[in-house]
């Protein structure tokens, strides 16, 4: 029982010492290092556990990287992400994209059932509305290109929330053909579209 508790109390010793003194006397912050800030929020490995948070492991480098670097120069509106790109420099937010890159994706969210889960009607909706989202969002979502974020099987919380600032934010930046696209098509139908994606495995 003590030995148990002393080794508990040394574990906990070892953080606090790795923490606050190992770190700095490092050569220079490691991606993963640099990386542990995000798993707060993004989950330990870059898939996110709650609905409002993207899941960003193994998106494409240079989508991450642009994500970044708009937070940081505040050209991309956001409720979190600007503080926190504000603390990095560019090579590592560079770093810290190459990192999340090359990261297995996961699904935890999705069309998972802690979030708000996928409804089937609309996402059937969805897939028939899809077709010209889908000549970038390939294959349903799950293919993506170097500026391409996959799209199946995120969070529909968060796919709705940033379609949404796509759709009505003018100052939200996004691709000119995408945004025709969103003009196009009404609310009730971008979130059918949420749906059919978000449903996507
Ligand atoms: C306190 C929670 C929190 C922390 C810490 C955090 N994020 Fe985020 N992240 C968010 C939220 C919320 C969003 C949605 C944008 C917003 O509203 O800020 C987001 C969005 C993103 C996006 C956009 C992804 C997409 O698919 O649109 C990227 C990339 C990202 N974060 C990377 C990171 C990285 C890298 C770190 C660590 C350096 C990090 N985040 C730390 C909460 C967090
Ligand atoms: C011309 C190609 C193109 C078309 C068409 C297009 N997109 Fe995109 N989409 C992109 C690119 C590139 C990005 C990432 C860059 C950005 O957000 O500025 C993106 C980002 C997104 C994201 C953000 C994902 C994330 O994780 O942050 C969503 C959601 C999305 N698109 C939905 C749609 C929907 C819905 C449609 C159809 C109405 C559509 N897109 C049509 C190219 C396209």
């Amino acid at each position: 029982m003590h030995d148990m508790k002393r080794r508990t109390l040394v574990l906990a010793a070892g953080v606090v010492v790795g923490g606050l003194w190992g770190a700095p006397a490092m050569a220079g912050p490691t991606p993963s290092m640099l990386s542990n800030t995000c798993a707060g929020c993004h989950g330990p490995q870059g898939v996110a556990p709650g609905p409002s948070i993207p899941t960003i492991a193994g998106m494409p480098y240079n989508f991450l990287k642009l994500m970044m670097t708009e937070y940081m120069k505040g050209d991309r509106p956001s409720t979190i992400m600007g503080r926190v790109a504000k603390g990095y420099s560019d090579v590592e937010i560079d770093a810290i994209a190459k990192h999340f890159a090359g990261l297995k994706w996961g699904v935890q969210g999705g069309a998972s059932v802690k979030g708000k889960s996928v409804d089937p009607a609309k996402a059937e909706k969805g897939k028939a509305l899809a077709k010209e989202c889908e000549k970038c969002h390939e294959e349903g979502g799950k293919k993506q290109d170097e500026d391409t974020p996959r799209l199946a099987g995120q969070w529909l919380e968060y796919l709705q929330v940033k379609i949404d600032d796509y759709k009505t934010n003018e100052k939200y930046p996004q691709p000119k053909k995408m945004k025709s696209q969103m003009d196009k098509l009404s609310v009730e139908d971008l979130d059918a579209i949420a749906h059919y994606f978000a449903g996507q495995k």
